[in-house]
């Protein structure tokens, strides 16, 4: 360690820290359009605020590196030329943000309140409005004499854009006030675009650009989608994409009348605006000192993930008016008022590897391998992109950096590409035409969207999870064959097919890693207890592609023993309630490859039993010996849908109508059929009839 000074720190304030300064303003400008005025953000918040901190704190630092042209020296995005301007009467001020995350946040709060307020500890605690944090756009609503006569967006907080036109699309926005309102009341509230509307209308646009109509994009989030909305030029787009809001404060007022309307707190005005229609957060409250604001922030964030819409923290504000005044302002913020935010649901991360997965039934799921990182309160390191469509369409190249989301239990998703930190020459994702795992053919049936393992339980990656299936709680029940020892006897060749289980040795067992005398005694036990088991969980533990548990227990019940389940042809199996054609297919196939009955063979032959029972009868069919004949079209359902149903439960459905008809069951434009069943007498039914004979009663 010669000299640390050369290699080490560079002095500060020196030149290292004026380009670091440098660049990030110009990284915070770039990032800044693309997300106020291009409503396109490049980076997640996350990322912008990060920047922005060091940025502030390196000019908090070295005064001498702050430039008037810094972002730290505004408050919001540039005004767009295409909309009138207007200067804001009272300017739309910002609210300074707590980063620490922790309850501690809303206590530093409530303890600086109460320092500028020189409120000792015997003083009672401060009341506070405790609101939600919309993560919207701001906007200013202007009612003069009770008619809303302009909107207009913060901008720089003193002249934002005239966006009347597009904010009267918000049904929510009354466009009169109640008499007796203020002459001149302006509403300050966020302009945000519900969860369901966003998917909604991304799902509009990939339509559209599938449809090949040129300008056209998907939004990133929310928000960004409700900021294109107001700033939608043509106001009958706007109309298109719906917006909601909310009210959360006041800008110019005039009473109308002398003394006008009176309040003296936040919250009694937000509960005026209410009383005047404007919406209010129903989580809106009214909270007691630190502890009132720590309940709050943890109640809001139990409810965060199922509200419609999203907020990414809470405000606290102080509720009394004259305290508010007394508080006052340091520059652009209140001193009243702040944000305390949730951690992000939205980070960026790089994508190590695109690993494609094989699950049961042979599908190839691509994986996008991550950098782990921080999310939605959980370190994320893998998000699937489902298939190949998806990951071109997401167009997720190993290399890229991503924007992640993980909101609640919802699985972490790529959002998007951050395209220009795209490496060179990153090439394209494209899906394998064989199996990573065992080489077979992999293919993609037409009309689907998922690419398949053809090789079936030849290829190991099915095997081993046709395994874990069979043993699963709801299946064999086998206690204590868990993934990985699976994988072990997989691995080793020790378990080639479902029935090698009931051949294993203790001592194969008591080799394998992890695994105690004790817990191979246990494990044969209990492969030996499941060896009893019914019809239902046998056929269930099989793993046949689309036979779920209820299906079982219906193919169980309808056949009451396995050998005619084996031997049903797809007429036979699309009687059994629930089963469609595809179903039925997939049953049919699977008994119809030899190597599927050897091993149901090999386990019945391991001593897997369950007691056989008779086969439904077709008398016990509710509808049995009744004939019915569809025609028109039916409201309720499809008639391929009404003929599987009434089969299933016993009836033939016939194409046409004689005096053996029990029922005609005609929909709309019904024809000559209704007329021949009029003229024989047979009883006619429609929608209601249908649904009462399917349900067991008489029409
Ligand atoms: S009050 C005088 N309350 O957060 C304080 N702002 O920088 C003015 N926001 O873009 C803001 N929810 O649109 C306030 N309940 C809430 C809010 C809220 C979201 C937004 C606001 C602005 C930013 C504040």
């Amino acid at each position: 360690m010669s000299h640390p000074d050369l290699f080490g720190d560079l002095p500060a304030g020196g030149p290292a820290d004026a380009q670091r300064a440098a660049d990030l303003r110009s990284l915070l400008h770039r990032y800044g359009h693309a997300y106020y005025t291009l409503d396109t953000p490049e980076v997640p918040d996350a990322e912008y605020d990060r920047l922005f901190r060091e940025l502030q704190a390196l000019e908090l630092a070295h005064p001498e590196l702050l430039s008037p042209d810094s972002p730290t020296q505004r408050v919001g995005g540039a005004v767009l030329a295409a909309f009138e301007q207007v200067k804001h009467r009272v300017s739309m001020l910002s609210i300074r943000t707590e980063t620490d995350t922790e309850p501690s946040g809303a206590e530093a709060f409530d303890a600086r309140m109460r320092k500028e307020l020189g409120l000792g500890e015997s003083d009672a605690p401060v009341t506070y409005v405790g609101e939600l944090k919309f993560d919207g756009l701001a906007m200013s609503l202007r009612y003069e004499r009770g008619v809303l006569v302009q909107a207009a967006t913060r901008g720089d907080g003193e002249t934002g854009e005239e966006v009347t036109a597009n904010i009267r699309t918000i049904g929510q926005i009354p466009l009169r006030l109640p008499p007796h309102a203020p002459d001149v009341l302006e509403v300050r509230g966020e302009v945000y675009m519900r969860r369901d509307a966003f998917e909604a209308l991304n799902e509009r646009q990939r339509q559209r650009i599938a449809a090949g109509i040129k300008g056209e994009k998907t939004f990133v989030n929310p928000r960004n989608a409700a900021a294109g909305a107001v700033r939608q030029l043509d106001s009958g787009i706007a109309a298109e994409r719906p917006l909601s809001f909310f009210a959360y404060g006041l800008g110019d007022i005039t009473p109308a009348t002398e003394g006008g309307p009176h309040w003296a707190s936040h919250f009694d005005m937000l509960m005026q605006l209410k009383a005047w229609g404007l919406p209010v957060a129903e989580q809106t409250a009214c909270v007691q000192g630190a502890l009132g604001l720590v309940a709050f922030h943890q109640r809001i964030a139990a409810e965060r993930d199922a509200l419609p819409y999203d907020i990414d923290g809470v405000v606290y504000k102080v509720n009394d008016l004259a305290l508010q005044a007394r508080l006052g302002f340091v520059t652009r913020e209140p001193r009243w008022a702040v944000a305390h935010k949730y951690p992000a649901q939205e980070e960026m991360t790089t994508v190590q590897a695109i690993d494609v997965q094989v699950g049961r039934t042979g599908k190839l799921t691509p994986v996008a391998k991550l950098a782990p990182v921080f999310v939605g309160g959980v370190t994320v390191t893998n998000a699937t992109l489902h298939n190949e469509l998806e990951a071109r369409r997401k167009d997720v190249r190993v290399g890229d950096t991503v924007i992640v989301r993980r909101a609640g239990d919802v699985i972490p998703e790529v959002v998007s590409v951050v395209l220009d930190r795209r490496p060179q020459g990153a090439p394209p994702f494209t899906m394998m035409d064989h199996c990573p795992v065992c080489g077979s053919l992999a293919e993609r049936e037409e009309g689907e969207a998922d690419h398949r393992c053809t090789g079936g339980l030849f290829c190991s990656a099915q095997r081993k999870q046709a395994i874990w299936h069979f043993a699963h709680r709801r299946a064999m029940d086998v206690d204590g064959l868990g993934d990985k020892l699976v994988d072990q006897l997989v691995d080793a060749g020790h378990v080639t097919t479902l029935a090698d289980l009931y051949h294993l040795k203790p001592e194969t067992l008591s080799n394998m890693a992890r695994m105690a005398e004790k817990s191979a005694v246990n494990l044969l036990e209990a492969l030996e207890k499941s060896k009893s088991t019914t019809l239902a969980r046998f056929l269930f533990s099989l793993g046949i592609r689309h036979v779920g548990e209820a299906t079982a227990k219906e193919l169980a019940r309808h056949f009451g023993q396995l050998d005619a389940v084996m031997a049903a042809s797809e007429d036979a199996l699309l009687q059994v309630a629930d089963v469609g054609p595809v179903v039925a297919h997939s049953i049919h196939t699977f008994f119809a490859q030899p190597h599927h009955s050897e091993v149901v063979q090999a386990l019945r032959d391991a001593g897997v039993t369950w007691p056989e029972g008779d086969a439904l009868a077709p008398t016990e069919m509710p509808l049995a010996g009744t004939t019915v004949v569809l025609t028109g079209t039916l409201h309720s359902m499809g008639r391929d849908e009404a003929k599987e149903k009434l089969e299933a439960l016993g009836a033939k459905v016939a194409g046409s109508v004689s005096k053996k008809t029990d029922y005609v069951v005609a929909g709309a434009e019904a024809g000559s059929k209704l007329e021949k069943a009029q003229a024989l007498g047979v009883p006619v039914l429609d929608d209601t009839g249908l649904a009462m004979l399917l349900a067991g009663e008489k029409p």
